[in-house]
């Protein structure tokens, strides 16, 4: 008998959803191995946030299966509802209270024990300790992005749902996101995002599938998918040279000495 512990974190078969006439998802096949960060890649529209949603039990699936952490999305969503949670697309921040009080608020509705001590732990966990105390509505972008990952954190579920986590962001703010998945993962969290953005699938990704047209057309490592585009080729460009380029060439690479010397050797 397969348990639940041995079971991949995240198994998806034939998985199938249409609103009215639009057929979004049409056949998905997905594995995720425990403590493993997957990207689901996809343009705008292809159905991301649709799988994450039946995945987190937010949607029904018109066929197929899906399973996470060993229980069925469809007849078990109580125990998948315990064993995840979800980071929508939007922050779900609340930016009247601080930060510290968002992590309490999140303790207090998973019915946790001392629900400060788990907020505390978890802003110092995200670097948020001296922020704590100030209202949500006063941080910058990527301290926003962290407190609502932290706030998905409350509890610790094994797996979680990460949709876009850094859209919006500027560079540094990403950086700031992607060390915290990355410490997720290190601590065995299962980590499923989605993104449009194929750095973030690059730094982040354990694994790497490309949802297209309702399918997904690729899935695998990066060095597996690198294996399918042709190998580099090496091209000629005519480059125009830069101003230190030209200040070497007029002066010499060395001040004009080369030029001395040579003549004293050739002498
Ligand atoms: N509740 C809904 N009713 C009707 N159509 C919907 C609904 N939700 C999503 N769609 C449509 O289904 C398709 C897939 O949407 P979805 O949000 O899953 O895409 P996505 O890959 O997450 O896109 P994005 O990158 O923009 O977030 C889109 O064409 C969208 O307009
Ligand atoms: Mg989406």
């Amino acid at each position: 008998m397969m348990t639940t512990q041995q079971a991949p974190a995240i198994q998806v078969r034939g998985l199938e959803k249409s609103y009215k006439e639009l057929r979004v998802l049409r056949g998905v096949d997905l594995t995720v191995a425990r403590g493993s960060i997957f990207a689901l890649l996809g343009s705008n529209g292809a159905g991301k946030t649709t799988a994450v949603k039946i995945l987190s039990t937010l949607l029904r699936a018109d066929a197929g299966t899906a399973r996470v952490n060993g229980f069925d999305v469809a007849t078990q969503a109580a125990d998948v509802r315990e064993s995840i949670s979800l980071t929508g697309q939007f922050a779900a921040v609340d930016e009247i209270l601080t930060g510290r009080e968002n992590l309490v608020l999140v303790a207090r509705l998973r019915h946790l024990e001392n629900p400060g001590k788990v907020a505390d732990d978890l802003l110092d966990r995200f670097s948020l300790t001296d922020a704590g105390g100030r209202k949500a509505s006063t941080y910058s972008g990527g301290m926003r992005r962290r407190l609502d990952i932290a706030m998905s954190l409350v509890g610790n579920p094994p797996v979680i749902f990460l949709d876009e986590p850094t859209t919006g962001l500027d560079p540094q703010a990403r950086i700031e996101v992607w060390q915290t998945v990355k410490e997720l993962a290190a601590r065995g969290t299962t980590v499923l995002l989605t993104t449009q953005y194929l750095d973030e699938a690059e730094q982040l990704a354990d694994r790497i599938a490309i949802l297209h047209e309702g399918r997904i057309i690729v899935d695998g490592t990066l060095a597996e998918l690198k294996r399918l585009l042709p190998p580099a080729k090496v091209e000629y460009v005519e480059k125009q040279p830069t101003l230190e380029e030209i200040f070497l060439a007029l002066v010499g690479a060395d001040g004009g000495k080369a030029h001395d010397r040579n003549i004293g050797t050739d002498a």
